[in-house]
């Protein structure tokens, strides 16, 4: 018979082409996605084989993996096959086995390997952040050695890990040079399937590029038959086989193959496939039927046990389904259909008894404990073939198994899922507490965690109410349980801002139990009963609940709940305005977290400490401690988890603050712009602290990709608004700084509601525009105009002060921050009320100190202002100069020209140089100002500017710190020189020569 497959590569020159192209692209360090989708049989498989090699010879490093149409309830199979395969291939003698070593996470994937000890659970979803983490910290560390091509094939029948594994990849990818190709079909792609959503999602990611295989045309599938058949076909077949084939390659090569054989050819491709296979021995035929229900990848064992046939009789039979091409061999130990529609045909063909025989002894084989521990997934497949042959209590105990394999794999939807059908099968079951070896109670408990673990807290919510009415009714004889639950209910309450309902749950979990004998379970719900108070304003209960939980934990032993209850009781002591206090308990709990090994706590612990520190102004210890942690954060691959962005975003404003802005950069581009997360979003958010105060080009990206998240997350929301407005300020327009900054007052109340410290910051942007409008309406003699901006000026700093206050912790002490940006509120409201006070921006300046270097220099810019409106011209000089040293040196350019313009204005030096004194460089009567100005003085050409502005002589005088009187002596001298009859003509020039008001107005 024809060779059947094999043939040179025909029709798809373009999309090979541009798959090299992505493939280069990742070579250079510009990671890609590649979706590359089709129906069955078109060639998708075909095409990333011709891509692999291609890699392999250009020194990229390949990792394949399939998914499998029976083992969608398999976590991380498809990867789980990439990295055994490659451990087993070339890549394992190079960085492969290092960087797997280095992550015991992942081994777990692996057969044979004893991955150690499974990751703390102590913060839902962890672990599989963990693996994910790893996951990518591996294809990092071998990307490092060489460009790497991620092959996953068929990800239409991947399970929901995988699919998560596949986007999470997809948005962490930054430099790294790797390619991820996945393949998936279309023909399968149902409406509600649920790739589709998956799919949707990545194409807006702009690293993510969809390759969609039509049917190959009559000429590609002509050279692909005539290549197959070795020339021997005549015209007429040709053309018919082209014809039925409809442009898909593997239709094609089955028309052939029965073509060859001389007999009729059935419609339609199911009816060829088999017309194919019974032209087969009856033992190859059973061999194939036993393979179809094995599924996977069909392991030799399996099969032969399965097929019922006798050693020699087997190998024939697999002898010749591989002669005629229907089977191909597949690694060491197995077989696999030559195309997954074959391995369909057979199975769908199955009379229904067989069907149920066939799965039936799978199951039997599949049970055997020794392969159960041995290789992953065996747990979950035993459980498809248990349910597909009817047997409930075997399908109901492989279930819990599956389960219990599946969170140990870190996949938490799986487990779920396996969870969930064992609970739906438990009375259908006799003896079910001896098959799980668990209570019904227990099992419902892990289905609700690992809800919860997926991310579905009101699952969890909902299961956990549920499991804790059927543990309340009867008798309640597992009150450890009922304690467990009510304590995870509070937990996961609190999680969603449900705090009455949370104190109610945590409180019945720590009744549940007594005092005697210690229990760590009792420790944690008291700890947790703690957290839940702390919603309310009395801070008494809190703090006598978790000095009880403090207690508690250490009689029972239970470290972490004892580090959980030290974080609680520092920021009992921070609202208490004790900070000393508050730094010592964070710091003990930092210690003891991290030495009792929970990663969660400890994150926690770190990132309250680093806030506190930053807060009080100790800048160095702050960076520290959450460089510290975010090292401890990204080594476990939860960076982007809560408390791990947190740290990121404390290390980055810890340098900000200090003016180290060369690595507070480096930070801020290591944010992602294109963000698709809130933790994402909240990053990019942070950024623009420093992209606003340099006036990087960054910032209109960033806002483009941050606006859907203002609507869905407040807190992002209340930092990038607050950023924008202060953009807005330096660009000059008011408006709509005091609209953002309203905006980021409500995002903050929305956040918390009441007035906070949050809102003094925005408050005093949303004052300085304000005060520029007054400035202005007075300078323009428009006393209805200023005395509205003065008002509305006394609206924003009574937010200010009450924020201040916080009313909710009358206790509380603000941190430099917010003394700083009080002060500067305060100072903003006398300029709105036409009193610029350098006491009062002296004020501002203290309060931020040294250590606050760009806030101090931006705070001397007003003082040197104010300085120089009241005739204090060498103090307003000195201030000038220090904040240029400062804007120069860290690359505040904002600041900068803000400086610039006021030294113009007050003819002050805006450089130390000697000799700069009383003239601006550069700016006016240069030779870009040609001849007519030629004979102006810088002052008049600053007066021109204004004028040509249309600033009458009073906003000029007010502007330039002089008389209005001096002004009108200006114009006078000024329309003289330029021989103008008018301040219309004068202005005329002026513009002609270019003389437009400067762009940023920055007063
Ligand atoms: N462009 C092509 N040129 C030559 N043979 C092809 C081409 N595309 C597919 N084939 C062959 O057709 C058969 C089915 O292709 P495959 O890649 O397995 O399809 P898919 O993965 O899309 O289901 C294979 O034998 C393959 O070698
Ligand atoms: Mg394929």
């Amino acid at each position: 018979m024809p060779e059947v497959s094999g043939g040179r590569l025909v029709g798809r020159e373009a999309e090979l082409g541009r798959l090299l192209a992505l493939l280069g692209e990742a070579a250079a360090g510009r990671p890609v996605v590649a979706l590359v989708s089709g129906d069955a049989g078109v060639g998708k498989t075909r095409l990333v084989t011709e891509l692999s090699v291609e890699a392999r010879a250009r020194g990229c490093a390949v990792l394949t993996g399939r998914c499998a149409e029976l083992a969608d309830t398999v976590p991380y199979l498809p990867l789980a096959d990439a990295l055994r395969d490659a451990a087993a291939g070339p890549l394992a003698g190079g960085p492969l086995l290092d960087a797997l070593a280095a992550r015991p996470v992942l081994s777990r994937l692996l057969p044979d390997v004893d991955g150690g000890q499974p990751p703390g659970r102590d913060v839902p979803g962890l672990a599989q952040q963990q693996l994910f983490g790893a996951a990518l910290g591996m294809l990092t560390e071998l990307a490092e050695a060489s460009p790497v091509l991620l092959v996953l094939e068929d990800l239409h029948w991947a399970d929901r890990s995988t699919r998560d594994l596949v986007t999470f990849l997809s948005r962490a990818l930054h430099r790294e040079r790797l390619a991820i190709v996945v393949t998936y079909r279309t023909d399968d792609m149902y409406r509600r399937h649920p790739l589709r959503p998956v799919v949707a999602e990545l194409t807006r990611l702009p690293s993510v590029t969809t390759v969609a295989l039509g049917p190959l045309n009559a000429s590609a599938m002509a050279e692909h038959l005539t290549s197959l058949s070795g020339g021997l076909l005549d015209a007429a077949t040709l053309d018919s086989l082209i014809t039925r084939a409809e442009g898909n390659a593997y239709y094609a090569e089955e028309l052939l193959a029965a073509s060859a054989s001389g007999s009729e050819l059935p419609a339609g491709l199911a009816d060829l496939l088999l017309a194919r296979t019974e032209k087969l021995s009856p033992e190859a035929q059973q061999v194939l039927r036993a393979a179809a229900v094995t599924g996977r990848r069909v392991d030799d064992e399996l099969a032969r046990q399965a097929s019922g046939l006798a050693g020699p009789e087997y190998d024939d039979a697999v002898r010749e389904a591989v002669a005629h091409q229907l089977l191909v061999p597949d690694g060491e130990r197995g077989y696999a259909f030559r195309h997954a529609l074959l391995r369909e045909a057979i199975y769908a063909d199955l009379l229904p008894g067989e069907r149920t025989r066939l799965h039936a002894r799978l199951a039997e084989l599949l049970a055997d404990e020794g392969r159960l521990a041995e290789v992953p997934g065996t747990a979950a497949e035993l459980a498809h073939h248990s349910l597909a042959s009817h047997d409930i209590p075997g399908a109901f105990a492989a279930s819990v198994a599956a389960g219990r394999e599946a969170e140990r794999l870190a996949a938490p939807a799986e487990a779920h899922r396996h969870y969930d059908l064992a609970l739906s099968l438990w009375e259908r079951v006799e003896d079910p507490e001896k098959l799980s070896g668990m209570g019904r109670g227990k099992l419902a408990f892990r289905s609700a965690l690992t809800a919860a673990d997926d991310g579905d807290i009101p699952r969890a919510v909902h299961q956990l109410r549920r499991l804790i009415s059927f543990l309340g009714e009867g008798d309640s004889d597992d009150p450890v349980l009922f304690c467990r639950a009510s304590e995870r209910l509070a937990y996961f309450l609190l999680d969603i801002d449900e705090d009455a309902q949370a104190i109610a749950a945590a409180e019945a979990a720590v009744d549940a139990l007594p005092e005697e004998p210690p229990r760590w379970e009792r420790a944690r719900a008291l700890a947790t009963h703690a957290r839940a108070l702390l919603s309310m304003e009395d801070e008494a209960p809190a703090r006598s609940r978790a000095e009880q939980a403090l207690a508690a934990a250490r009689a029972a032993s239970a470290p972490w709940v004892e580090a959980d209850s030290l974080v609680t009781l520092g920021q009992l002591s921070e609202w208490a305005g004790r900070i000393e206090e508050a730094v010592g308990l964070f710091t003990r709990a930092l210690q003891q977290a991290r030495s009792a090994g929970v990663l969660g706590v400890e994150l926690r612990a770190a990132f309250q400490l680093a806030r506190m520190q930053l807060e009080s102004g100790d800048l160095v210890a702050a960076s520290r401690t959450a460089h510290e942690g975010v090292r401890r954060a990204e080594d476990a691959g939860v960076g982007l988890a809560p408390y791990g962005y947190d740290l990121q975003y404390v290390h980055y404003l810890a340098h900000y603050q200090a003016g180290e802005w060369e690595h507070a950069q480096v930070l801020a581009d290591g944010f992602a712009t294109r963000v698709t997360s809130a933790a994402e979003a909240r990053l990019s958010a942070m950024a623009l602290f420093l992209e606003v105060a340099r006036d990087r080009p960054a910032v209109a990206d960033r806002r483009t990709w941050l606006e859907p998240f203002f609507v869905t997350d407040h807190f992002t929301e209340y930092i990038g608004r607050g950023l924008l407005a202060e953009h807005a300020l330096w660009h000059g327009d008011g408006e709509t700084a005091v609209a953002q900054a309203e905006a980021t007052i409500g995002a903050s109340e929305a956040w918390d509601p009441g007035y906070r410290p949050g809102v003094i910051r925005p408050a005093a942007v949303g004052l300085c525009a304000v005060a520029d409008q007054a400035w202005q309406a007075r300078a323009a003699g428009d006393a209805e105009r200023a005395s509205a901006a003065a008002e509305k000026a006394s609206r924003l700093v009574r937010i200010a002060r009450q924020g201040a206050a916080y009313p909710q912790r009358p206790n509380f002490v603000l941190g430099v921050d917010g003394r700083g940006w009080l002060a500067r509120a305060e100072a903003e409201w006398r300029r709105a009320q036409g009193d610029n006070d350098p006491a009062a921006w002296q004020a501002v300046v203290d309060a931020f100190g040294p250590g606050f270097v760009y806030e101090t220099a931006r705070s001397r810019y007003r003082l040197a202002e104010a300085l120089a409106e009241a005739g204090r011209r060498d103090e307003a000089q000195q201030e000038l100069l220090l904040a240029v040293e400062v804007a120069d040196r860290i690359g505040a350019r904002p600041l900068r020209s803000a400086l610039s313009g006021l030294a113009r204005r007050a003819r002050l030096a805006d450089r130390a140089a000697p000799g700069a004194a009383g003239r601006s460089s550069g700016q006016p009567g240069g030779a870009a100002a040609g001849r007519p100005l030629a004979g102006l003085t810088d002052r008049e050409v600053e007066v021109l500017r204004l004028l040509a502005a249309g600033q009458s002589n009073r906003e000029i005088g007010a502007e330039l710190f002089i008389a209005t009187k001096t002004a009108s002596v200006h114009v006078s001298n000024i329309l003289a020189k330029l021989g103008a009859a008018s301040r219309t003509e004068a202005a005329a020039i002026a513009h002609a020569q270019g003389l437009g008001p400067s762009a940023q107005r920055n007063r």
